[in-house]
């Protein structure tokens, strides 16, 4: 036997084995998903990350040697496997490896993850985080993830945005100082950023249009499945660009997301057992007001003015299908940089994007502030530090024209088209109020 043709010298991925014509001779690397046994012949699937694919063994067609690993081979050991393609309609996929070598490149102890452990403790699954995303729904959802970043960066190519990346260490509370992690810098106070919005307002009078995708951090004390302490944020922001512009900017985002999704994850949706569909734009849109009156009909009350309680954006959002903005809320409920109407200064021009289906919010934008001394009047009246803000203040005297942009969180985004109880199941590793580990 040739060297290439050994077993753990890889010709294929498991996803191109499954394309090929019957009779190819393949050496394959992967993880052992499932082991059973019908009569003499042993069988195996075998995951490498691209897919999965059937194996089987038998004892007259391997050496006693890699027959005998074969056997032993306990699950989540990885492996090699030389063999040849066959059709079968019953092997998932319709494929079949006949193997010819097997050999075991790393075995795995006894796998820790059984039923009965999963069902005495309902945190487990999160203890065991760094072995459970091997498993097929988790990493379905994750590479769905994946596929909704992926068509960020192609759909903010194209519209002509630049990547900018800011720091993650900063001094200035972004969205209100309830929800900020504090850490020592040497002495001096500093932050986790909130998100990466008064730097991407500098970066656009350098590049006009700008996006970027990088994790934010907030103290969140709420115990939601949509919360995070920490989550990855793509935000965009563009000068010359009204709120209206924004909302645009925002549906074609989206639906760029989930037609990539559509275009390039239908085997992970099934996976996920989740029928979606890339929903039309323009999105509807609702107003505060309008949103409040079907929160109050639903029996959840709130004076106007404050922010939209968890179970009322819930409540809401279970009566679409589609995602829809809820516009003009009051300034209130928003941070200190919201641009107001000329006709009624209590409601800013800003608007929250909501999934439907229960989901809630995943996205918030707004027009800022452009003028100097309207911005300065804000931050007195807020009783917020100038001093931490005198660079995002300067620039409004070097040439700010009317600007927007918006926000919107991946995990929430990915939570939504995957059809996911909790947030937790969109992140890698989550980190929760209650978790740091792994
Ligand atoms: O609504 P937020 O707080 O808005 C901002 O941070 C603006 N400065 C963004 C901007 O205009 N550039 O956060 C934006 C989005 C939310 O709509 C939500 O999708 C996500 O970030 N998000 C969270 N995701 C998970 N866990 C949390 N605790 C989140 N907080 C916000
Ligand atoms: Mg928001």
């Amino acid at each position: 036997m040739s060297l290439q043709s050994r077993p753990g010298h890889r010709t294929h991925t498991i996803k191109e084995a499954l394309s090929l014509p019957p009779s190819t001779v393949v050496n394959l690397n992967g993880w052992i998903a499932t082991k059973s046994s019908i009569g003499g012949i042993k069988f195996a699937t075998i995951r490498d990350g691209s897919g999965y694919i059937q194996v089987a063994c038998k004892r007259d067609r391997v050496s006693p040697q890699a027959f005998q690993d074969f056997e032993s081979a306990a699950r989540e050991s990885a492996v090699a496997v030389t063999g040849t393609v066959r059709e079968d309609k019953r092997a998932p996929g319709g494929k079949e490896i006949s193997v010819t070598d097997f050999a075991i490149l790393a075995p795995a102890e006894e796998w820790p993850i059984t039923k009965s452990a999963v069902k005495a403790s309902s945190s487990f699954l999160y203890d065991m985080r760094h072995l459970a995303i091997r498993g097929r729904k988790t990493a379905a959802a994750l590479r769905i993830r994946a596929h909704i970043v992926y068509a960020t960066f192609d759909y903010f190519e194209k519209e002509g945005f630049t990547l900018i990346s800011a720091p993650t260490i900063v001094q200035n509370a972004v969205e209100g100082g309830s929800t900020l992690f504090g850490l020592d810098y040497f002495g001096r106070k500093a932050y986790l950023s909130q998100s990466a919005q008064l730097y991407e307002e500098a970066a656009i009078a350098a590049f006009g249009k700008v996006f970027i995708f990088q994790p934010a951090f907030r103290a969140e004390k709420s115990k939601t499945p949509k919360h995070l302490t920490e989550f990855w944020m793509i935000e965009a922001e563009q000068a010359f660009a009204n709120q209206e512009d924004n909302m645009r900017l925002q549906e074609g985002l989206v639906k760029a997301m989930t037609d990539r999704v559509i275009k390039d994850c239908s085997s992970d949706l099934e996976i996920l057992g989740r029928r979606f569909t890339s929903p039309d734009i323009p999105f509807p849109r609702i107003s505060y007001d309008g949103a409040r009156d079907i929160a109050l009909k639903k029996g959840v009350s709130f004076e106007w003015g404050e922010d939209l309680p968890t179970e009322a954006e819930r409540l809401i959002s279970k009566e679409f299908d589609v995602p829809f903005f809820i516009t003009g809320y009051p300034l209130s409920a928003r941070s200190f940089y919201h641009m107001t109407e000329d006709i009624n200064p209590r409601v800013t021009r800003s608007a929250d994007l909501i999934a439907p289906e229960g989901m809630g919010e995943i996205a918030t934008g707004g027009q800022r502030i452009h003028d100097y001394n309207q911005l300065m009047e804000r931050i007195k009246t807020q009783e917020l530090p100038t001093e931490a803000f005198d660079w995002y203040l300067d620039l409004r005297k070097y040439g700010m024209p009317e600007h927007s942009g918006f926000g919107i969180g991946v995990e929430r985004v990915t939570r939504w088209v995957c059809g996911l109880k909790h947030i937790r199941a969109a992140s890698l590793f989550p980190r929760t109020i209650t978790r740091v580990k792994p």
